[in-house]
């Protein structure tokens, strides 16, 4: 099976928390997809209802729209019940490393908002150690990319602006860019985001620590859930 098939597992088992009156916090990328579509389905059949959901980017926005779930923001309400969204990496902490799709940022307020914050993955992103498989994205203000390239050498890492398919340097939906910074393995997650937050000119940090709740994660073996461990 493809790990399209284990994403939309997991989605579905987490659509299995989503309760009728919750505000939502809708994730981006491949998975979160499925999720949102499901939730269009279960709220179009009556299965649910009176929900809101606060996308977490605009491709995330078209897609609950689309998918008929009716949208709030942080005008209308103060908190989330529940976010649900991908990751490009999870530890048997459940730290993560988010915003392979650039969305980190809106990503990280919407799950700092939520009571609770489930992720939803297919097995290969779950890692032994945070940064084997996937360097830590940052969202950075514009003018200040070359000093964060620099900060990041002295780190111990290497940094890349990320470009988008013409060549060009991505944008977010903030209009800042995007550097991916290659740290290898890396021991301490939580001390190596103290660091990259102490620069100024990083806005966010792709690195979600102590945050998730639960992962959901489908392979070959079923579909599990767990939870933060030591
Ligand atoms: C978006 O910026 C990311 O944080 C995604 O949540 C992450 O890249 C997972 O994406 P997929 O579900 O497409 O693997």
């Amino acid at each position: 099976m493809s790990a399209d098939k284990y994403k939309k597992e997991a989605a579905m088992t987490a659509l299995e928390f989503v309760k009728s009156g919750m505000v939502l916090g809708l994730g981006t990328g491949s998975t979160t997809k499925y999720l949102i579509e499901g939730l269009g389905k279960r709220l179009s059949s009556g299965e649910i209802s009176g929900i809101k959901g606060i996308p977490t980017s605009s491709g995330t926005k078209e897609i609950a729209e689309k998918a008929g779930i009716p949208l709030t923001d942080f005008l209308s309400v103060s908190s989330i019940d529940l976010a649900i969204d991908g990751a490009d990496e999870s530890d048997h902490a459940l730290n993560l490393i988010k915003g392979g799709g650039g969305a980190l940022l809106y990503e990280k307020i919407v799950a700092g908002a939520a009571k609770n914050f489930i992720i939803i993955a297919d097995e290969s992103k779950y890692s032994k150690t945070l940064g084997e498989k996937w360097p830590v994205p940052l969202e950075v203000i514009r003018l200040a990319y070359p000093l964060v390239l620099d900060f990041i050498d002295k780190l111990g890492g290497k940094g890349i602006l990320r470009c988008d398919d013409r060549g060009n340097p991505f944008s977010t939906d903030e209009g800042n860019y995007i550097i991916d910074a290659n740290f290898g393995e890396i021991k301490d997650p939580a001390r190596l985001e103290g660091a990259l937050r102490s620069k100024p000119g990083i806005v966010e940090t792709g690195l979600f620590i102590g945050m998730a709740k639960k992962l959901i994660i489908s392979g070959p073996s079923g579909t599990k859930i767990l939870y933060p461990q030591k």
